[in-house]
């Protein structure tokens, strides 16, 4: 059995929402960005995210996968969907529910980079930078967290918690 702990209410976590949309909105200004969410985990966050853009934006997705139903990283990634979107010479804001190791998001970089944007930027809800195995710059943090597996707010364990309005830290209690 699992017992969730809350860490980031529905309002803490709206309210940082709507503080990360005014930076974007102040950074791209008339500049048309594309928004692109790696499935699954990223869906509430870039539904709600997108709403508070002023900015001219389109949507995309795409989908890798590393992780199977464990809990850490195989560090293999895998292409499951890619984009409908040509993305050369256009802005891009790569958007991730948690980076953790960060090996998902380099694979993603080093491959999104190959069809030349003309800018590409990273945004993440959660960042666990102590877990951090590759160097990368991300560009916009929600929150950063110590090493807890997380849930809520589209981010799931084994699929599920991913439709919880809050954020919360899974505790793995023994069965006796
Ligand atoms: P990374 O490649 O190790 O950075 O892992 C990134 C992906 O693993 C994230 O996009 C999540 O989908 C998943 N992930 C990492 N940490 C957690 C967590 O605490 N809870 C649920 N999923 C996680
Ligand atoms: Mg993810």
């Amino acid at each position: 059995m699992e017992k969730i702990e809350i860490l980031f209410s529905k309002k803490e976590i709206e309210d940082r929402i709507c503080e990360m949309a005014n930076q974007i909105n102040q950074e791209y200004n008339n500049d048309e960005v594309i928004l692109i969410g790696v499935l699954k985990g990223s869906f509430i966050f870039i539904a709600d995210l997108i709403r508070k853009l002023n900015v001219k934006n389109n949507v995309d997705f795409i989908s890798v996968s590393s992780y199977g139903d464990k809990t850490e990283t195989s560090g293999v990634v895998r292409l499951i969907k890619d984009l409908d979107h040509d993305i050369s010479g256009k802005n891009i804001i790569v958007i991730e529910d948690i980076v953790d190791t960060g090996l998902t998001l380099k694979y993603l970089v080093d491959l999104l980079e190959q069809r030349e944007p003309k800018s590409i930027k990273i945004c993440t809800l959660l960042n666990k930078v102590c877990r951090r195995r590759v160097e990368l710059n991300i560009d916009y943090i929600g929150f950063d967290i110590d090493d807890y597996f997380v849930v809520g707010y589209g981010i799931d364990y084994a699929q599920k918690y991913r439709s919880l309005e809050y954020i919360g830290n899974v505790i793995i209690q023994e069965d006796k």
